[in-house]
């Protein structure tokens, strides 16, 4: 069911912080966000767990949180549950196909954060998932979405932004020795995803995005940062 991911389980915590510039970065400013004291018990559910890099970081500072971890691929979530070791006991993980209704588990929640998931999701889907978190949170309850989305640059802004991320990105992968061969493997394996593949990138606009949190009912949407592509976005009900 899963090809890319299952196959970069095994590298993504040694490739991806490096891949993306500020992934480490913006992991600190979200969980600097999490709106909750560290004494205080929440339950949250964690879409695309990954690795579990957040979740191990929210466990961790909010000793008395609780929730879901949901993720398509089998090798993320058990190198996830490894990762949080101890804390496994407060944490239901679930392998699911975000590209379907979200399970009905998911509900009372406080917080559902998202990172680097939706844009593999269908704009279909990214519409109705928008409204399905909405569902699943208390009145109140926060989402924490980070995601690439396109917002509009002056093309030679844009060019120069990306010519200057290849090369800084370059020189990234050289310091940390990861060889062009191990990149382009990956590359190649998410290039002959299929068209119909639950993993394929669908990256849509920042306002498509904004939108779909409106439409949902948020009460209040910020992007609270943003580099190029990456985006943070707070979300209330
Ligand atoms: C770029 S990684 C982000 C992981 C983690 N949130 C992080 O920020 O490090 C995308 C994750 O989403 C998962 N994923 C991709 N498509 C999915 C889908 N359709 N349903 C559920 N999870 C999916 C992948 O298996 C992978 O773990």
């Amino acid at each position: 069911m899963t090809e890319y991911f299952e196959q970069y389980a095994s590298d993504y915590d040694r490739v991806q912080p490096v891949k993306i510039e500020m992934y480490d970065f913006y992991h600190r400013l979200a969980l600097d966000l999490v709106p909750f004291d560290t004494d205080e018990p929440f339950r949250f559910a964690d879409l695309g767990c990954g690795t579990g890099n957040f979740l191990s970081m929210l466990l961790e500072r909010f000793a008395v949180s609780d929730g879901f971890a949901l993720d398509l691929s089998e090798a993320m979530i058990d190198l996830a549950s490894e990762k949080i070791g101890d804390s496994s006991d407060r944490v239901q993980f679930v392998q699911h196909d975000l590209g379907d209704p979200l399970p009905v588990e998911l509900a009372e929640l406080d917080m559902v954060v998202a990172f680097s998931v939706l844009h593999h999701l269908t704009d279909e889907r990214k519409r109705a998932i928008c409204g399905e978190i909405f569902s699943a949170l208390k009145p109140g309850g926060w989402l924490l979405l980070v995601d690439a989305m396109y917002a509009p640059y002056s093309s030679d802004v844009w060019d120069r932004g990306r010519e200057r991320e290849r090369s800084a990105r370059a020189q990234r992968f050289e310091e940390a020795g990861i060889l062009q061969a191990e990149l382009d493997r990956h590359e190649h394996a998410k290039s002959a995803l299929d068209e119909s593949s639950p993993e394929r990138d669908r990256i849509s606009t920042l306002d498509e995005q904004m939108q779909n949190l409106r439409d949902a009912g948020f009460s209040s949407i910020d992007r609270v940062w943003h580099f190029w592509m990456e985006h943070l976005v707070v979300a209330r009900k």
